[in-house]
């Protein structure tokens, strides 16, 4: 947590936030809605956006709508979640370091866990809107044989469920890592925060040593 007279440091640029921020309430939607779509239990959500036959019609445009914001996201984050010798530490000592075990100290911008929902996200947000495509009704699915279409039913839901349980836990980090939100929400964190989490990242935007 911040506290009074401590620096701050520039964590996530407004065009950054403003971007996740679209993400987040896109994914809402369509978790809600492929929910709906999913199973006749879940029907009844249909009714928060206007009824079963425009849900219908809107969720594969709010697909293509996240594939669109995620994209070029996810393109300027790739140099800080590449893999590197630190992570592996992380890695190790993971639940050291929920337990306030272990101090990592050489942790660049985004830990192991961040680099690994990151990377499991790009792949898992591509079958979404390939296999969506496939299905799309009455454009593009005539198209594509039956088989095809129950195959890209099959992985669309099994993404569908990956990605809801990733980012499940994501939400859940965010929550536990006290100031995280703030990062996203403000955009900066303090510098307590950036030596404690991140150290490797503070040596590297301060040019201090943790
Ligand atoms: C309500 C839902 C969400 C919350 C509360 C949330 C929260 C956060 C927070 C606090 C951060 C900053 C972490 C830091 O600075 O260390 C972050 C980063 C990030 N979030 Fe979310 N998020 C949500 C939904 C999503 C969704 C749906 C996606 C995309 C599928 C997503 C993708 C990311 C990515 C890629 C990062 C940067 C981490 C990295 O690149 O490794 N978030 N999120």
């Amino acid at each position: 947590m911040a506290t009074a007279n401590e620096p701050l440091i520039e964590r996530h640029t407004v065009k950054e936030r403003v971007v996740h921020w679209a993400i987040a309430i896109v994914f809402l939607f369509l978790f809600l809605s492929g929910l709906a779509l999913f199973h006749p239990v879940f029907f009844w959500i249909s009714a928060l956006f206007g009824g079963g036959e425009f849900m219908r019609w809107l969720h594969p445009l709010v697909g293509v709508l996240l594939a669109i914001l995620f994209a070029p996201y996810a393109a300027g984050l790739v140099r800080d979640n590449r893999w590197l010798p630190a992570d592996q530490a992380w890695r190790a000592h993971m639940w050291a370091y929920m337990k306030k075990q272990y101090h990592p100290t050489d942790t660049g911008k985004y830990n192991a866990g961040q680099k690994l929902m990151y990377w499991s996200m790009v792949p898992i947000i591509a079958v979404l809107a390939v296999t969506g495509i496939v299905m799309w009704q009455p454009w593009f699915a005539p198209i594509f044989p039956a088989t095809g279409r129950r195959l890209a039913g099959l992985l669309h839901a099994v993404g569908a469920f990956i990605m809801f349980v990733g980012i499940g836990i994501h939400v859940y980090a965010a929550y536990w890592t006290r100031g995280s939100i703030r990062a996203m929400v403000r955009g900066t964190v303090s510098s307590r925060w950036a030596r404690f989490h991140h150290p490797g990242w503070y040596r590297q935007v301060t040019g201090k040593e943790p």
